[in-house]
């Protein structure tokens, strides 16, 4: 098979952060080929330089046998090469037929709708993707957001995709509907890299694997050469033990931190998304959302935290009716907030690490005497966060932009449980993290149930709701389909509940 791309001797510094040290990548022409490595390792930006975002500091590029420069994405995409970013860059005001529109050559300003339109909808068909050609983009759920970006870089006939996590915001069916498209396009003789920290994933779909550790690349392996096991060494320096569903001692108290009761919100579309649900979380408890993105768990996240109005029913936390009382109050009743979209919503990403950890607490002491802002408080404040965290930056002075996805979220973490909170409301709270991240946020949210913190968990992952949660609730099209004590439940029964089987509370 021809060698599409070479990628030798790739360096790019940040700083004196090494991002790539001297890294070798080659893809083959009709594979898919699995871009692995922990958080920080250099993943992101290998694919910026290939993408013509970065100039590498040193190395070279060859496409087809020839070498290159690729000093723009307009000149990636001449090349044939499309990239789904890890953060999506999407035009929030825009509709989904003209977010694509952008994306294609030669369509400018005045490109035909009606063309653009009809090739989303061919796509959607061909492929099982729903898509509504003309939703503003700010309507749209992550995972759909996701998709949209998906399609934008199918629809511009590349031969080369780059995929940056793109399974990270997906359902476990979404996910699997994205194989059988990469699968279909493999076959199409395309090429495909796929970021993703979910080595099931990896060894489900990758013909070949890549692993970078520290800006270095370990090794590039055939997929049936290695195991799960073989892969976590590669990736880490230490072992890594899988975790499975534990059997801790639950302990939960009887008093009620949040109790939601008989409460309807609207969707942005203004239609019922949330539909007379009732819950109650107690002290020390982590109470588990599953569900398919999409039937409610966002718009229900946001009237608990103060971001979206209740039509119905009401909010308590520790017995204080909190009912539409916006973000602020809400935050001042100790409610901390991991929210979904990190980047639109979880930090401001010009901004440095130091401003971004004190975002929910500036006005007060000990960053603010009042009147003015304590500069070495804060700085000391960032400095112990991002080693107490284990954050990889430069410094506190750096923008929060230039963290890579998986530190972004532990910052967001760091900020939120320095308010001491009594209720943790944590949307997809390790979604695009390593193993061993994931493994560091778990423990913190159980330290913070064992301080007798009640946490609100949104995840997909069956698995991890398993492993952490108290009760499991399951929301189906709005409704909360059953809520289920952990112990006394399985995947299986879980599962049914998310499509809608089981009863209704
Ligand atoms: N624009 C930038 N300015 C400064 N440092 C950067 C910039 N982009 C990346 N880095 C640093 O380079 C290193 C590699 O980052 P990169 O985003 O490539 O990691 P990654 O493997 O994609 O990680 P993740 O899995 O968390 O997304 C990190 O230490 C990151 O902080
Ligand atoms: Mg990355």
């Amino acid at each position: 098979m021809g060698k599409v791309i070479q990628m030798k001797g790739i360096v790019k510094s940040f700083g004196n952060i090494i991002a790539n040290n001297r890294v070798d990548f080659d893809l083959r022409e009709g594979e898919i080929h699995g871009l692995l490595g922990e958080n920080g390792a250099g993943k992101t930006t290998l694919m910026n330089i290939l993408y013509g975002l970065y100039s590498p500091d040193a190395g070279e590029i060859y496409i087809d046998g020839n070498r290159v420069d690729i000093k723009s994405p307009s000149d990636a995409i001449n090349f044939g090469i499309s990239m789904v970013h890890q953060n999506f860059k999407l035009i929030q005001s825009h509709t989904v037929v003209e977010n694509v529109a952008l994306g294609l050559k030669g369509t400018g300003f005045f490109f035909p709708a009606r063309t653009v339109e009809r090739r989303i909808r061919e796509f959607s068909q061909k492929y099982g993707f729903k898509i509504d050609p003309h939703t503003p983009v700010w309507q749209l759920s992550a995972g759909e957001k996701q998709r949209v970006e998906i399609v934008k870089a199918f629809c511009r006939n590349a031969k080369v995709f780059i995929l940056d996590e793109p399974t990270s915001m997906l359902t476990p069916a979404e996910t699997g509907e994205l194989f059988k498209l990469l699968r279909l396009l493999r076959v199409e003789g395309k090429s495909i890299i796929l970021i993703t920290h979910k080595l099931d994933e990896v060894l489900e779909v990758c013909d070949r694997i890549t692993v970078l550790r520290g800006g270095k690349k370990i090794k590039t392996v055939d997929i049936n050469e290695v195991n799960k096991k073989d892969l976590a060494s590669m990736m880490f320096d230490q072992e890594i033990s899988f975790l499975g569903r534990e059997n801790r001692m639950r302990k939960v108290d009887k008093d009620i931190i949040l109790e939601i009761k008989n409460i309807s919100v609207l969707s942005d579309k203004n239609l019922l998304a949330v539909k007379d649900v009732s819950f109650n979380i107690h002290r020390g408890e982590i109470f588990g959302i599953a569900g398919v993105a999409g039937n409610g768990q966002k718009e229900l996240v946001e009237a608990i935290t103060g971001l979206r109005r209740t039509v119905n029913g009401n909010i308590y936390i520790l017995g204080r009716d909190v009912t539409n009382v916006g973000p602020r109050e809400i935050l001042d009743k100790g409610v901390a907030h991991v929210p979904e979209e990190r980047i639109r919503m979880g930090v401001v990403p010009s901004m440095s690490l130091e401003e971004n950890f004190i975002l929910r607490s500036y006005n007060k002491e000990p960053f603010s005497d009042g009147l003015f802002l304590r500069y070495d408080v804060i700085s000391n404040h960032a400095k112990e966060l991002i080693s107490r965290y284990k954050i990889s930056a430069l410094d506190e002075k750096s923008p929060a932009i230039t963290l890579s996805g998986g530190n972004i979220q532990k910052l967001i973490l760091a900020r939120e449980l320095t308010i001491s909170p009594v209720l943790i409301v944590a949307s997809h709270p390790t979604q695009g993290l390593d193993m061993k991240s994931i493994q560091q946020i778990h423990e913190l949210l159980l330290k913070q149930k064992e301080d007798g913190c009640a946490v609100l968990l949104i995840s997909e992952d069956i698995q991890e709701l398993l492993s952490l949660s108290d009760r499991i609730a399951v929301m189906f099209d709005g409704r909360i389909s059953g809520i289920r004590n952990t112990d006394e439940t399985t995947i299986e029964e879980i599962g049914m509940l998310m499509v809608g089987g089981g009863d209704r509370v």
